[in-house]
């Protein structure tokens, strides 16, 4: 099997490679969907990058990134609240009509006040169209980058890449593609173990945390290997078909976001009705379920940014 280029054998030596060094490393915890998720999701991205790949996204990243993409995979969270971004507070997540458990883009993919693509998937739509003037020679990219002098709003990449990069895990967390009166379960407050929280918040974060306190000695690194491990091993037959988009596409998010309501139906909102008392039957069921969503979320951003920059730019407008 390829990948990219990439035989089989070599892709999964290289992540066990990845791995042993990581375990070599003292156990350095990476910090607290929530930011744990999204760090596991860039984490997980990042080795199944091509060489062009990491070059082209290291050279979009700012320097106090220090080529890491996972160091700044939070940004569109940390921002969202301040005024000139409260625009894109909507694309974080999609509304489905109440116990439908389906997903249609022209029905749902709207902000607030109607307006069209304003949700998660049009939002990776958007931020993928923008990646593909990345290097474009100039007189193709005309029509897209407008010079800095004649028109200082031209596409600004470095956001582009990570508000893609955010999206593709928001999108893989079951309640963001939720229902729209309990606005993704933020509305549900349930028990989990001792404490109160609520739905989404569960799903975000505390399924992640009490995985790594539990599992995988409460660091986020050592849980992010143990499903590198399991990409590598038993996910491997199917890496290729999660990170495959019909129709040449360079990012399917319809695909992502219908798969998440369909978990959101099956496992989020079953048996966590408001004031229920969620323990380990809820969440020994549905860490599977939250793993292979990581999984799935870094798989998929590597490809996507594999099929935006690790090819020549000729080939990029064939796909147009
Ligand atoms: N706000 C409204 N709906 C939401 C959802 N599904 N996820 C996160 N935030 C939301
Ligand atoms: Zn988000
Ligand atoms: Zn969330």
């Amino acid at each position: 099997m390829v990948f990219f280029g990439v035989k089989m054998a070599d892709f999964v030596k290289a992540v066990l490679a990845v791995v042993v060094l990581r375990l070599l490393q003292s156990a350095v915890s990476v910090e607290a969907w929530g930011a744990d998720g999204h760090h596991a999701t860039c984490l997980l991205a990042e080795p199944l990058l091509a060489p062009a790949t990491l070059k082209a996204v290291r050279s979009l990243l700012p320097e106090y990134a220090k080529g890491s993409l996972a160091s700044l995979c939070t940004w569109p969270d940390d921002i969202k609240w301040q005024h000139q971004w409260r625009w894109t507070s909507p694309l974080h997540y999609i509304d489905t009509p109440d116990f439908l458990c389906r997903y249609d883009y022209l029905r749902d993919c709207h902000n607030e006040y109607g307006d069209k693509n304003m949700c998660v998937s049009g939002a990776i739509n958007n931020f993928t169209s923008q990646l593909t003037t990345f290097q474009l020679p100039l007189d193709l990219a005309a029509p897209y980058l407008m010079t800095k002098h004649d028109h200082p709003n031209h596409y600004n990449l470095t956001e582009a890449i990570l508000f893609l990069a955010h999206f593709v895990g928001d999108i893989h967390q079951p309640l963001h593609v939720g229902f729209t009166s309990d606005a993704g379960g933020n509305t549900i407050s349930v028990h989990w173990y001792k404490r109160k929280y609520n739905l989404h918040h569960i799903w975000d974060s505390e399924l992640i945390n009490t995985a790594k306190q539990r599992f995988y000695n409460s660091s986020l690194s050592v849980m992010v290997d143990a499903i590198l491990l399991k990409i590598g091993g038993k996910w491997v037959g199917e890496t290729k078909s999660w990170g495959a988009c019909a129709n040449h596409g360079i990012s399917c998010p319809d695909v992502y976001a219908a798969e998440s309501i369909s978990l959101a139906c099956k496992y989020a909102y079953r048996n966590a009705t408001p004031g229920s008392r969620l323990a380990d039957e809820y969440f020994l069921s549905r860490l599977p379920i939250v793993e292979r969503r990581l999984a799935q979320g870094g798989v998929r951003l590597a490809f996507i940014l594999n099929r935006l920059f690790a090819q020549t730019s000729d080939s990029l407008i064939n796909q147009k």
